[in-house]
């Protein structure tokens, strides 16, 4: 049996959006975007069309959360009887969204930049687990890996770990790669080479535990290494890594009342 690909539709096409476009996801769906001038653009033609199709399976909230506190009402248009509504928004509760777009049919995902490659952890949250069907999922999947959560905060945890993380750890890692380029005129180093520290520390050690030992197996007493850690604890690198994550959680509970 032949079956049909599903329609969707994103509100907003910026850099979320465009990041959710994975070779899988556009090859096994329909895809429609629209902007803030309501032009309609064909995603799998890659040009603009002059209308929008009267049905769609998933619609994709992609906007900012200010956008739908101010726009989210005139959305409802573009919404049919089986519409389900997948709000990648930050912040933005559930309930709010139902009550703005009159459907109960609405999830809460937070996918990452990473999803064009197949390698965001997206989690998913709704009131009802009926609506998330094979179809659904599927669709989720074609991002990365799905991760399904029990209760609305913690999509804020993952906004803040999973959602704004991949910033957090690129500017850890651009830090390091700085400071060791100007550690001294004579050497060059090359990105390539600290790139791929990163990866063999990441590639030998899978969890906290093995993180731990790994360092205590490189800090000899009073030797280089431990003077550098003891100058990284001495700042709290812990505290200022939760300092970091709690900022941005707070910020996305924030963004839920600040209506
Ligand atoms: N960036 C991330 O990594 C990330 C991760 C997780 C979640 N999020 C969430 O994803 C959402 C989008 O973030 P973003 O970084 O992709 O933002 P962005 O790049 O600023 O894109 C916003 C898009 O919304 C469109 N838009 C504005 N008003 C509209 C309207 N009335 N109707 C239809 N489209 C409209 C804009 O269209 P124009 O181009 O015409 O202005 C633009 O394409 C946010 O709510 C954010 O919380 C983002």
């Amino acid at each position: 049996m032949v079956t049909r690909r599903p329609k969707i539709l994103f509100i907003g096409y910026g850099h979320l959006a465009r990041s959710l476009i994975s070779v899988n996801f556009k090859k096994n769906n329909i895809i429609h975007a629209v902007n803030s001038k309501n032009n309609f653009y064909s995603i799998n033609l890659n040009k603009k069309i002059k209308s929008r199709d009267p049905f769609y399976d998933f619609i994709f909230l992609l906007v900012k959360p200010n956008t739908f506190i101010k726009k989210g009402i005139e959305f409802r248009t573009f919404i049919s009887k089986n519409s389900k509504i997948i709000s990648c928004i930050a912040g933005i509760k559930l309930s709010y969204i139902s009550k703005v777009l009159n459907t109960k049919k609405v999830i809460r995902i937070m996918p990452n930049i990473l999803a064009k490659n197949n390698k965001s952890q997206t989690f998913v949250f709704s009131k009802d687990k009926n609506i998330l069907n094979k179809k659904f999922i599927d669709v989720v999947k074609s991002f990365g890996s799905y991760h399904y959560v029990s209760n609305e905060d913690q999509i804020n945890v993952a906004t803040a770990v999973f959602g704004s993380g991949p910033a957090f750890i690129a500017l850890l890692i651009n830090s390091y790669i700085l400071a060791a380029k100007s550690l001294s005129k004579n050497t060059n180093l090359k990105d390539i080479d600290l790139i791929n520290l990163f990866q063999n520390v990441l590639s030998d050690n899978l969890n906290s535990n093995e993180l731990d030992k790994f360092i205590n197996s490189i800090s000899s007493k009073k030797g280089t290494t431990q003077a550098g850690i003891k100058f990284l604890k001495s700042q709290n690198i812990k505290k200022i890594m939760y300092t970091t994550l709690d900022r941005a959680y707070k910020r996305a509970r924030e963004l839920s009342i600040e209506k």
